[in-house]
């Protein structure tokens, strides 16, 4: 044993070893999120020049939603960028906010909520779960899938339909008559084809990097709810970082989110416009009656949410997304 250790090469004293985070995330390279990871790691690369290195692991490779924030805690990864949707059941529902059917009509106004004052406010909120809040990200609008277009409520009937594990959004697909069920996101793919799930909710993105266009027969625009992201690490790692590098990371990761934020529009016209092209599959819009009458069906989750994520925070989100 001694001989073998003396044996081992000596580093030399002034080698640094590179300073490591690793970024775990469940969705596809090619999505906004998985773009934002690639572009943060190349800007670290860059500006750290090799010091520190960001290993960035798609698709729940590493960890899927039910366990990568158990490993955040364990210090087994040091950056996610879980859905916000991901949160309440992380004991923190005022994020259930974001969940909400019908909040908001469009991007502006969930900006005026996650880049203001309030969502500095909410971001420091997750230090109540020993994470902390590094950013918002948009992935974009929601749109429901399944082998039938659900225009009005009563399409939904029958339906099973996968959501992520938010009580909020059981309790839409709830309201609109379907029968919710709760799936981490790395095996909705799977309970499509085998028939355990009728359909879904998706952003552009996320339904066309996971091939659901491929199962699904008919994509109908509802533009129901938002999904976003926000992006944590572990207080006690980013303690542990010199003031320079933590510096460092925060720049990089903000312009990283600001491309984030570009690609998914940019690819919520794209993906759109190609999967409008496809023979298999039927895109839907609604008119504006149709929208309504969902949005009608909707409204029982207010009442049932409002205590639990606080009448006073939905009031002064709805005022910041009315803001001008
Ligand atoms: C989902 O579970 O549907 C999403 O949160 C996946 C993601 O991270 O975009």
């Amino acid at each position: 044993m001694a001989a073998g250790l003396a044996a081992l090469p000596l580093a030399p004293a002034c080698a640094v070893r590179p300073l490591l985070l690793r970024f775990s995330h469940v969705v596809a390279p090619d999505t906004p999120k998985g773009q934002m990871a690639l572009q943060f790691q190349q800007l670290v690369a860059q500006r750290s020049a090799g010091r520190i290195r960001v290993e960035v692991y798609p698709d729940s490779q590493l960890y899927g939603d039910e366990d990568e924030l158990e490993a955040l805690r364990l210090g087994a990864v040091e950056l996610l960028a879980p859905s916000l949707s991901k949160f309440g059941p992380a004991g923190l529902p005022e994020f259930e906010v974001f969940d909400l059917p019908f909040l908001f009509d469009d991007l502006e106004q969930v900006h005026r909520v996650t880049q203001g004052e309030l969502g500095r406010r909410l971001l420091a909120r997750l230090s109540r779960q020993q994470m902390l809040g590094l950013g918002f990200m948009d992935n974009g609008f929601k749109q429901m899938s399944a082998s039938r277009p659900l225009r009005v409520p009563a399409d939904f009937r029958g339906l099973r339909l996968r959501v992520q594990a938010s009580r909020v959004l059981v309790a839409q697909m709830r309201a609109l008559g379907a029968e919710p069920v709760v799936l981490p996101f790395g095996e909705t793919r799977r309970a499509l084809a085998s028939g355990v799930v009728d359909g879904a909710e998706n952003p552009i993105s996320n339904f066309m990097t996971q091939g659901l266009h491929e199962l699904q027969r008919d994509l109908t625009l509802t533009r129901h709810g938002y999904l976003g992201y926000a992006i944590v690490s572990h207080p006690r790692f980013w303690d542990s970082l010199p003031a320079a590098d933590r510096e460092l990371l925060r720049q990089a990761l903000a312009e990283a989110i600001a491309f984030g934020n570009h690609v998914s529009a940019a690819l919520d016209r794209a993906a759109l416009e190609r999967l409008r092209r496809l023979p298999g599959l039927r895109v839907h819009e609604l008119d504006p009656a149709e929208r309504a009458a969902l949005k009608q069906a909707a409204q029982p989750v207010y009442r049932n949410f409002e205590q639990r994520v606080g009448p006073e925070l939905l009031a002064e989100v709805r005022r910041a997304a009315a803001r001008d």
